[in-house]
């Protein structure tokens, strides 16, 4: 009798040309449709399964494993891993990876518009014009603030939080980190970054934007008392978790003035909008897309897949999958200040 093949479950439509390369080792059981699983519908998912394929949408804990004895490894199709509950897999010795590097540049890229597109309002501008308002040129209409000479302030200064800090070099910024561990000297001198503690990182920005990974430590980290501290000009860009930030004080800062405007790429009950937010016009809010160059999203559909591949013993690098997630220790939970993306 003909020995069996692992089985995988690929649990969103991805690119099926990339996909296509686990069939040579694997069984495979593809969702043809975007679908948002439930905890049930995960579990059964796994029930049967050695490996899977998943991405930010799919909670991965002790639940879901419970009933997945063959279970080994989940490649995660994101860097950000706070789907998973990596100490529940490491419990039974299911290896979990992620997909830094490939979108680095891509990610890094958009935080700067989503940036710019909130200092210089330029959603609002369209909404503005669209809406028929535009009913002559105004000297003084829509004006919004520079980048240019101003000061950068970046939470989270890891790969994509150094990737924003060398953009904003081309723009004259002055660049201010903190971050979960200070970086080296000589990676500070390359990134022409400062190291500051957090309440100066509030008081001194003139745009912020938030890199970090989301934890328990990171959660609700921008509230109400750190908005307080910012100056009334700035700006706040959010490209890293929605849970980081706590949007109904977020609403309240932007409603009273107490923050000039926002831009977020990420949102606590995604897809789902706190309506606070859609009701402010001074906030520029896309569908977490930070990723989503075609180029990029296919990177890291591959890298995820060679992963996968990996991790179950099979292809070119078996049992060496690139990209493992760090044991718990070293994933936030366990650090008092934010850490790196
Ligand atoms: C992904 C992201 O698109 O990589 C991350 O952490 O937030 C996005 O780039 C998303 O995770 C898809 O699963």
């Amino acid at each position: 009798m003909a020995e069996s093949r692992p089985k995988v479950w690929v649990s969103q439509p991805l690119f099926d040309d990339i996909v296509e390369r686990l069939h040579a080792h694997f069984d495979v059981v593809r969702v043809p449709d975007v679908s948002e699983h439930d905890a049930s519908a995960i579990a059964n998912a796994l029930r049967e399964a050695d490996g899977a394929l998943v991405t930010l949408n799919e909670r991965i804990g002790s639940d879901a494993i419970a009933d997945a004895p063959k279970l080994r490894a989940i490649a995660n199709v994101g860097v950000g891993y706070n789907n998973l509950d990596i100490d529940a897999l490491q419990a039974r010795d299911i290896v979990a990876t992620n997909t830094p590097d490939v979108l680095t540049e891509t990610t890094a890229d958009f935080g700067f518009a989503l940036m710019m597109a909130a200092a210089r309002r330029v959603t609002e501008a369209e909404r503005h014009l669209r809406a028929g308002q535009w009913h002559g040129w105004n000297f003084k209409g829509l004006l919004g603030a520079d980048l240019h000479g101003s000061t950068l302030g970046i939470l989270g200064m890891g790969r994509i939080g150094q990737g924003i800090a060398k953009r904003a070099s081309g723009f004259d910024m002055r660049v201010i980190y903190h971050n979960r561990s200070r970086l080296p000297a000589d990676v500070e001198r390359e990134f022409n970054a400062s190291y500051v503690d957090f309440g100066t990182l509030l008081a001194q920005a003139d745009h912020l934007i938030l890199v970090l990974p989301y934890s328990a430590a990171s959660h609700h980290i921008v509230d109400a008392a750190a908005l307080a501290k910012m100056k009334p000009t700035a700006t706040l860009t959010n490209i890293a978790r929605g849970g980081i930030v706590d949007e109904a004080a977020l609403a309240d800062a932007l409603s009273s003035g107490r923050l000039a405007s926002a831009a977020l790429d990420v949102f606590e009950g995604e897809p789902t909008v706190d309506p606070r937010l859609l009701a402010q016009g001074n906030i520029v809010l896309t569908p977490h897309i930070g990723s989503g160059s075609l180029a990029t999203r296919r990177a890291m559909v591959a890298l995820a897949v060679d992963n996968l591949i990996a991790a179950l013993g099979a292809g070119p690098d078996a049992g060496h999958p690139s990209s493992v997630i760090a044991p718990a220790a070293d994933d936030g939970k366990a650090a008092k200040r934010p850490g790196t993306a």
